[in-house]
């Protein structure tokens, strides 16, 4: 398939992309395979996906990849997801470091095993000098959880001192959130044919499009990016505005 040309096409590129990843145990299923092999190639379509996001010049990128209620996942799942994560990281460390790619993961991640925990805090410190592109993984995240996290903090700077009640407003707010200091995403794309939100970003998505794709997750390809792209530059964003 022919690579995606950016000089010819004038497409409007999100300065961050949020993609909920749906679609592994389908696609392991129409293969006769158990779920685990479905995470594996979503892992690794993850993989070139930050490297076709970089080629677009996305400068954020924020990935669902475990919630806090794939925790009631049958346990050789859970386990299996959570070996992956360590593989991953462990095999393209200097693979994402080449690509320039900074890591951080968002969620409640001190719910992880103690092996998986050491490996995602290590890869978030040893990436924090990259640049080209940053790649957000939200483990462990539910979005109400999230947002509960955040007014128990701010209550408790209140209650402390270090805050006044009426500061609080929209951007203070966002500051006690998993995504402080990163922009909102200005398109969602969920693959594998479902179109709800799932818990995901529900602050952060206030004004941001949606693109649903029927296209299994390890399935989904620099093809189907650069199309998602197509149709959000087509669209008009007004932010409640005339
Ligand atoms: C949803 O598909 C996907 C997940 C719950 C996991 C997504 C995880 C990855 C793509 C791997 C991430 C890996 C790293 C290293 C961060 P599903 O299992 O619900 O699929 P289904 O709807 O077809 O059953």
């Amino acid at each position: 398939m022919k690579s995606p040309n950016l000089s010819q096409d004038k497409i409007k590129i999100p300065k961050h992309l949020a993609v909920i990843m749906d679609g592994n145990g389908r696609w392991a299923k129409k293969r006769f395979l158990p779920r685990k092999f479905g995470h594996r190639a979503g892992a690794e379509n993850l993989r070139q996906f930050i490297r076709w996001c970089a080629d677009f010049s996305i400068k954020y990128v924020t990935v669902y990849a475990f919630s806090t209620e794939n925790w009631q996942r049958p346990d050789d799942e859970v386990q299996s997801l959570m070996k992956l994560i360590v593989e991953f990281f462990g095999k393209y460390n200097r693979e994402l470091e080449e690509e320039g790619v900074r890591l951080q993961f968002l969620g409640k991640i001190e719910d992880l095993p103690e092996k998986s925990l050491a490996t995602v805090k290590r890869a978030e410190e040893e990436s924090k000098n990259r640049n080209r592109i940053t790649l957000n993984i939200a483990l462990s995240y539910g979005s109400r959880q999230e947002i509960i996290r955040a007014t128990k903090a701010f209550t408790a700077d209140v209650i402390s001192g270090n805050r006044e009640i009426e500061e609080l407003n929209q951007e203070v707010f966002s500051s006690y959130l998993y995504t402080q200091g990163l922009p909102d995403p200005d398109l969602l794309i969920r693959t594998g044919g479902e179109q709800r939100i799932s818990n995901f970003l529900l602050w952060q998505l206030s004004y941001c499009e949606f693109y649903f794709s029927d296209i299994l997750w390890p399935d989904f390809k620099k093809n189907d990016l650069k199309e998602a792209l197509m149709e959000f530059s087509d669209r008009e964003r007004r932010f409640g505005g005339v």
